[in-house]
């Protein structure tokens, strides 16, 4: 008797839990639930498509010094960025998960096709390695240098990053990383990587951070 009365109480343990399984599963997700990660779009772009769909992007991307008005800072540089990369903010612009008007209004009308097209063009868009506009001192750089040590991994001893999803910092504006990492910082930006990485850094070493990333040269402006 011991033992059925022990096989009955796991089959209903079994069958509570697989209830509890299914309730779970079928509730939508809580408000404060972190968006899924995004990952690259498997579609090869192509490149000479995204030259046309980037026309319409080149309209801020391509003006060099362009600001983004309220707040205010520079437009960011998609020249040389990685293509994965592109391709995981897009997505992120286009399902609302990463918030900007403008650019959720541009990116809602690209078919997964069109990202992985805009992509390949903006990576591959023919330009000089720059730096990033900063009025930064040479020892605030330097001081950014010494604080990137947490970042090196993913985003390379110099700004250039070392796997593709990730973006390169190097040489861009310095207003544009500022205000990405403050974002990070205050959770306007949501990233379950970057966000805790951001969390500890006071304005000092953001603007040292920002100032060392945009004083490396790579990324370059798109002007049509
Ligand atoms: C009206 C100006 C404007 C237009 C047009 C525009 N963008 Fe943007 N874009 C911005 C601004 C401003 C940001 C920074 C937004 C933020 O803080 O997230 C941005 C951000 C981005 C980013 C993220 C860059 C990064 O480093 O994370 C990508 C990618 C991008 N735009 C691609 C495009 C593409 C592709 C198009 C054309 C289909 C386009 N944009 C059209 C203004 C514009
Ligand atoms: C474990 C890998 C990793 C490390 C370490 C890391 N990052 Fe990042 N970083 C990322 C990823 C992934 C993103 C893109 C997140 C997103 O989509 O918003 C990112 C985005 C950024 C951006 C925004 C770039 C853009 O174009 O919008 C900045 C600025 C940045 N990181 C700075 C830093 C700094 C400064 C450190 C060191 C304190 C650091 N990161 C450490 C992975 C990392």
């Amino acid at each position: 008797m011991f033992r059925s009365n022990d096989i009955i109480a796991a089959i209903l343990a079994c069958a509570f839990g697989a209830a509890a399984f299914a309730q779970q599963s079928s509730a939508p997700p809580a408000p404060s639930a972190p968006p899924a990660p995004l990952m690259p779009i498997t579609l090869v772009g192509d490149a000479e498509r995204g030259a046309v769909i980037g026309q319409t992007c080149t309209g801020c991307h391509g003006i060099p010094g362009y600001f983004n008005a309220n707040p205010a800072y520079h437009v960011p540089k998609l020249g040389g960025q990685n293509a994965d990369y592109l391709e995981i903010a897009l997505q992120g612009y286009r399902r609302g998960t990463r918030g900007h008007e403008t650019m959720q209004a541009q990116a809602s009308s690209l078919s997964d096709q069109d990202i992985a097209d805009v992509a390949a063009y903006f990576e591959s868009f023919d330009g000089e390695a720059e730096r990033g506009r900063t009025r930064a001192s040479a020892e605030q750089i330097e001081a950014g240098r010494a604080k990137a040590t947490t970042c090196v991994a993913c985003h390379g001893p110099e700004g250039v990053a070392a796997a593709p999803q990730w973006p390169n910092l190097a040489g861009q504006h310095e207003t544009y990383l500022l205000e990405a990492l403050e974002q990070y910082k205050d959770g306007g930006r949501v990233d379950m990587v970057m966000n805790p990485l951001a969390a500890p850094l006071d304005e000092q070493s953001i603007e040292e951070l920002a100032a060392f990333y945009a004083a490396q040269p790579h990324l370059h402006n798109t002007e049509p």
